[in-house]
């Protein structure tokens, strides 16, 4: 049986992340990862990255790539009833945002592990987490075909929402709150070249579209669609032609189309568990909760998480402290709990839910206030770039 001070158990963001901080401050760790590393940094998914993640990537010294490459957004902007308002985030409170893909952030993380020498088992089989109540937590699993333990002091359950962690936690000692929406996103990627500067959000009758970007001559648009649409169903011809018609007149105008590089559809889902920590394991990322992606949060509070509790770890092997152990769960849900609110609301302001003539004009009252109203405008754009710890 081999040992370890942190068993990580999943090599996405969260996983690596983690372990590299830890790497930095002389803590030892083991990544498990069920898939291989290219499947991993294949899967496209979130691209808007708050400052504070920003510095965490720093911190962590994976981010001069990022730091040259990303673009950074000082704005954003609400598109509704065919008009369009900017939200100037950095004047409402001074914060940037920064538009850089996780495929980027999945690859910049292994590279820096693998040169620091860290270890990640890819393809690792039957993962399973024994005895995180008592003093020596262990995980078993098969690898290269022979099966094998690790001892550790900690579990870090960093392998999503279908991951092997939270459902290893028995069903009394855990709540999971959950929504589910009734639509999907249709995400289409792009070289070519954005309608805007800047991402845009749109509240449309045909339902909610969004266009976003990760780089200036790739695009990534989404459309809200039925759950039960297939991709066949959305041959490219027909995904342009339906962003257009949702797309306010100047954008309309100025979309370029071409073939698609990545098609996917993903359902929306709000889900938090609690607590989020069960003796020597502790939750993290999408294994412990899940947004819409509305606001591009999903991300940016898996990778909070990771920096509450490698603060706590940290603290722990210099101080002998528990403290922070102790408090990781509530820290981390109080800044989980207020991005899911935002998530929710956000989404409920800008999608189709019906054909609700009432629900569609209270959306536009909604988005004509924020667009008077500097408060409101201040409370988006505080939700937006993402709220502060709570201490
Ligand atoms: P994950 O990235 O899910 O990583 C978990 C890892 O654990 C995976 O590599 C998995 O293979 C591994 N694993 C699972 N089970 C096991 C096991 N039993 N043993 C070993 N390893 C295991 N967020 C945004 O902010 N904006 C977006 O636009 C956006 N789009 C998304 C689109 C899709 C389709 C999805 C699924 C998510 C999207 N998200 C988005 C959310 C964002 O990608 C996640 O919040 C983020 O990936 C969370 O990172 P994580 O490391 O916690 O989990
Ligand atoms: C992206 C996704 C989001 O959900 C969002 O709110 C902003 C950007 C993106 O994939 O680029």
């Amino acid at each position: 049986m081999s040992r370890t001070q942190v068993a990580i158990i999943g090599a996405g963001p969260s996983g690596l992340l983690l372990s590299q901080l830890l790497h930095t401050c002389g803590i030892d760790s083991v990544v498990l990862e069920r898939r291989a590393r290219a499947y991993v940094e294949a899967r496209i998914r979130a691209g808007l990255l708050e400052s504070g993640t920003v510095a965490l990537l720093n911190q962590a010294g994976v981010g001069a790539r990022m730091m040259r490459e990303g673009l950074v957004h000082d704005g954003v902007e609400l598109a509704f009833d065919g008009r369009t308002h900017r939200i100037d985030l950095k004047a409402l409170t001074g914060q940037q945002m920064m538009v850089y893909g996780q495929t980027e952030i999945q690859k910049d993380l292994a590279d820096a592990h693998a040169a620091a020498g860290g270890r990640v088992l890819w393809q690792a089989e039957e993962v399973a987490i024994h005895d995180f109540d008592g003093h020596t937590p262990r995980v078993s699993y098969r690898h290269a075909g022979a099966r094998q333990q690790i001892e550790c002091d900690f579990i870090a359950g960093c392998d999503g929402y279908h991951g092997v962690t939270r459902a290893s936690v028995p069903a009394g000692r855990i709540t999971l709150h959950e929504r589910v929406y009734p639509f999907g996103w249709l995400g289409v990627l792009a070289d070519v070249a954005p309608v805007a500067d800047e991402l845009v959000y749109v509240n449309h009758a045909r339902g909610f579209s969004l266009c976003s970007m990760r780089s200036m001559n790739r695009s990534r648009y989404y459309l809200q669609c039925p759950l039960d649409d297939s991709l066949d169903s959305w041959p490219d011809a027909r995904f342009w032609d339906e962003l257009r018609a949702r797309l306010p007149e100047k954008y309309a105008a100025r979309l370029v189309t071409g073939a698609s590089i990545e098609k996917s559809i993903a359902p929306l889902r709000s889900f938090v568990a609690e607590p989020l920590r069960f003796g020597r394991l502790f939750l993290v990322g999408d294994a412990a909760h899940i947004v819409p992606p509305t606001g591009a949060k999903g991300l940016n509070l898996a990778l909070a998480d990771v920096g509450v509790l490698h603060q706590a770890l940290v603290e722990h092997y210099r101080a002998g402290s528990e403290t922070l152990l102790s408090e990781y769960s509530a820290r981390a849900l109080a800044r989980v709990w207020k991005a899911t609110r935002f998530s929710w609301w956000f989404t409920t302001l800008m999608h189709r839910f019906s054909a609700d003539t009432f629900a569609y004009r209270l959306q536009l009252a909604e988005l004509e206030y924020i667009a008077q109203s500097e408060a409101a405008a201040c409370a988006f754009a505080q939700n937006y770039v993402g709220l502060r710890p709570p201490h």
